[in-house]
């Protein structure tokens, strides 16, 4: 089968691509339910539309990292097949889409809490992360078992622990301190925060990262979101006025 012809990328001035595009995948219940069909079957559709949004990113040039939410730590509360068939699933589209990812120089990466998280899962992230540690290109985080309260309460027992055995000193704790002890520490803040479904908040994704993001948000769910929304989402943010609390004035003397 012939891949369908892609659109191509949009030209825009480097300084205005993200550096760090957060994706929240989500749509995937309602699309299939929509159509009659369990909702596993929105998600299955979701694994190329993924592999889609790397291969956008690598075409846009200039985006570095892309986190992509799989899993939450809220969807514990989903039905207990859901939950089983979305950690075998995250297991497999690992291992499904390593190789390919490797040779595109794709580095990829999980964030995460540990605990709950199935073990097959965190082998098949441990190997992807292996695999891939050296490559250069788009880093891919792969955020399941992630919520961004866990993160920063993790933070918090891991910084208090080394305050409590003397490392540390709490009045030296500063925002750069904190991000020491989040999941990836190497992680650089959101600058794009993409929502796909019509949904307009962030449930509990990258809240440490996403202070100053981007937030655009698109009616597509997850399943039929394309290159295309990408790229339309990153035209949007191509025409903000990023200020990050400063301002200039025109007509000051
Ligand atoms: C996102 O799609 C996938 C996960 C949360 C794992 P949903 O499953 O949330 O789909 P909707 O939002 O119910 O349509
Ligand atoms: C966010 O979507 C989590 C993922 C996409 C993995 P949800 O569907 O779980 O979030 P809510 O329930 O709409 O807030
Ligand atoms: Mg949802």
């Amino acid at each position: 089968m012939t891949e369908p012809t892609q659109p191509s990328p949009p030209q825009i001035d480097p300084e205005f691509i993200p550096r760090h595009i957060a994706l929240v995948m989500d749509g995937n219940g309602r699309w299939a339910q929509e159509r009659g069909l369990p909702r596993t079957e929105g998600h299955r559709r979701g694994e190329s539309v993924l592999m889609d949004c790397v291969d956008a990113c690598i075409a846009l040039g200039g985006v570095e990292w892309l986190s992509a939410y799989a899993f939450s730590t809220e969807n514990w509360r989903r039905s207990h097949s859901e939950v089983r068939f979305l950690m075998g699933f995250s297991r497999d589209v690992l291992r499904r889409h390593r190789d390919e990812l490797h040779e595109k120089n794709v580095r990829i990466v999980w964030a995460g809490r540990r605990p709950r998280l199935w073990r097959s899962v965190l082998r098949e992230l441990e190997a992807a992360e292996e695999l891939t540690r050296a490559n250069t290109g788009v880093t891919l985080a792969m955020c399941i078992n992630y919520g961004g309260r866990a993160e920063l309460v993790d933070a918090c027992r891991a910084l208090a622990a080394d305050a409590a055995e003397g490392r540390i000193r709490p009045d030296e704790v500063t925002e750069q301190t904190l991000t020491r002890y989040l999941y990836r520490p190497d992680m650089p803040d959101v600058d794009l925060f993409l929502r796909p479904s019509g949904e307009k908040r962030t449930s509990n994704f990258l809240l440490w990262q996403s202070a100053y993001a981007e937030m655009v948000y698109q009616d597509t769910l997850f399943p039929d979101f394309t290159r295309q929304h990408m790229y339309d989402a990153v035209l949007e943010y191509a025409k903000r006025d990023r200020r990050f609390g400063g301002a200039v004035d025109k007509f000051a003397k």
